[in-house]
């Protein structure tokens, strides 16, 4: 009998580098690589803009946690999630099926990341930064009492953050 592989699932705030983590991680490991946001896409055949703004943020939360169970049923992959997921309770007992891990960003470093961006709905128009505090905000003590372990990105390489997942999942 083979040992089940716990499957490893990025959580953050948006432009924390869950993706770009993800592929890295993915590929180092030889697992999959899964994010939840371009499995909403590929299932409802529309963008998060449009899906956002034809069905409603409710709606693809729904969507959002399909496709996270879709992910979280399969075995040794790595799971790159939206930033919104840990918002919607019944995704708690789903995350926890593997192992968390908390990409930490500083509203400067997320800012910086996403600014200018048109993809995030969520992150529109004026005061971006303030959004991104108040979000954050909110948001932390979820992503902190969600994760088993917390990796800060400010700064970072993108390898160097996967150097410190890896060693910190050993
Ligand atoms: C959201 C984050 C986005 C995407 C959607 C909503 C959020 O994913 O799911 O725009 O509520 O934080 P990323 O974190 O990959 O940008």
């Amino acid at each position: 009998m083979y040992a089940m592989i716990k499957n490893i699932v990025l959580i953050g705030f948006m432009g924390s580098g869950k993706t770009t983590i993800g592929k890295i991680l993915a590929k180092t490991l030889g697992y999959d690589f899964i994010d939840t946001d371009e499995l909403v896409v590929k299932n409802e055949g529309m963008s998060i803009p449009e899906i956002f703004e034809n069905k409603g943020q409710e709606y693809f939360r729904q969507l959002e946690t399909a496709a996270l169970k879709e992910a979280m049923a399969l075995e040794g992959v790595i799971v790159s999630t939206g930033g919104g997921i840990v918002t919607i309770k019944d995704n708690e007992a789903i995350l926890a099926k593997g192992t968390v891990i908390y990409l930490e960003a500083s509203p400067d470093q997320i800012y910086k990341n996403v600014k200018g961006d048109r993809s995030r709905p969520l992150l529109q128009g004026e005061d971006v930064y303030q959004k991104i505090c108040t979000m954050l905000k909110e948001r932390e003590v979820l992503y902190k009492s969600l994760a088993h372990h917390i990796v800060t990105v400010d700064g970072k390489t993108p390898q160097e953050i996967c150097t410190l997942i890896l060693g910190g999942i050993q």
